[in-house]
């Protein structure tokens, strides 16, 4: 049976902004954090607290923090891969954080310039300040089904890399197929493995779309009892340390699949449609759903 209820979880100003080439000013970042909330998404990824020499479009995060109109009973998060970067989160008022490894040794280090060994021993410290603070930490696993340097990941692998971040005290793990190589069946083994060792109430999919399947192992993913899905309005986006990987699956294209289920989101398809057609037409860039696309011929 399919999860009655679905939790998205909107990665678009995060994940699909860090990756566009052209500079995006502040105003247009906060109008974008707001027309998603007054979509109904309750849960928005704002930005990233990470070196600007590395991915310069997340420079303004602490300015789109402080502009933002927070609603009640909405998360907004932020990216924090080490003390420093969680310190800068704590100063602009962030109240929920999220720390990435990868199941790749050279993903890691390309991302974050370190081992997966490393990276896990710099986020304790992360997630102990978090306690301290009543800050809930989210995890990401990145090339969960597919490295762009190594290819085939073993299921055993993200296991193992989900398990300590679970461990370490992530409320919940965020199972990333980075480059998009993922498909139905395998995206089923993949929950089903680790899914023996973290409830599969504390997982999510983080889906990009590179090779058109995200929609299907999202369908896969339900089937396996996941109910939190990482998607990106318009499928802005991709990952600037994964070459070619495009954009996030579309937050519209997944809430249109998820509408004809019958599973409730509490997010209104329209609103989201109008959020991603005003970025795009602010980046100068195609819309990258579906949905949005045929409802504009339409
Ligand atoms: P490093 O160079 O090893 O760090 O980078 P360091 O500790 O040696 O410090 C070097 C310099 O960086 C110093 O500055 C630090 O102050 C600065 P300098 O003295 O040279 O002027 N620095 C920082 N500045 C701002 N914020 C910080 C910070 N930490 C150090 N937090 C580091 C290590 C992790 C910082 C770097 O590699 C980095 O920022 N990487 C960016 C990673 C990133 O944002 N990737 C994209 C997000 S992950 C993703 O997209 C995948 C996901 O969507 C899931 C999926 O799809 O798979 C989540
Ligand atoms: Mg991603």
């Amino acid at each position: 049976t399919l999860p009655q209820h679905v939790r998205l979880v909107e990665v678009g100003p995060r994940d699909g902004l860090q990756n566009e080439k052209q500079p995006i000013g502040v105003a247009d970042k906060v109008r974008l954090v707001d027309d998603l909330t007054a979509a109904g998404l309750e849960y928005v990824e704002v930005g990233s607290f990470v070196s600007p020499k590395w991915v310069p479009q997340m420079a303004g995060s602490a300015e789109v923090f402080a502009q933002i109109r927070q609603k009640s009973g909405v998360t907004y998060a932020a990216l924090t891969p080490n003390m420093q970067g969680f310190e800068a989160a704590m100063a602009a008022g962030v109240k929920e954080v999220a720390v990435f490894a990868a199941a790749s040794e050279s993903f890691s280090q390309r991302n974050i310039n370190c081992s997966i060994a490393e990276s896990l021993a710099r986020f304790v410290p992360v997630l102990g300040a978090a306690r301290a603070r009543g800050v809930r930490v989210r995890g990401y696993v990145s090339c969960v089904l597919g490295c762009p340097y190594e290819g085939e990941v073993a299921p055993q692998q993200v296991a193992s890399v989900a398990r300590e971040l679970f461990a370490m005290g992530c409320y919940e793990v965020s199972l990333g197929d980075t480059i998009g190589t993922g498909t139905a069946g395998k995206t089923r083994t993949l929950f089903d493995v680790v899914g023996r060792d973290i409830p599969r109430d504390r997982l999510a999919g983080h889906f990009h779309d590179t090779y058109g399947q995200a929609l299907a192992n999202i369908y896969a993913s339900l089937l396996e009892g996941i109910a939190v899905f990482d998607s990106s309005v318009a499928g802005l986006g991709g990952c600037p340390y994964a070459k070619g990987a495009s954009g996030n699956v579309a937050s519209e294209d997944v809430l249109y699949l998820l509408d004809g289920l019958g599973i409730h989101t509490g997010i209104d398809l329209q609103a989201l449609i109008a959020a991603g057609e005003r970025i795009c037409a602010v980046l100068g860039r195609d819309n990258g759903s579906r949905v949005a696309r045929a409802r504009r011929l339409g």
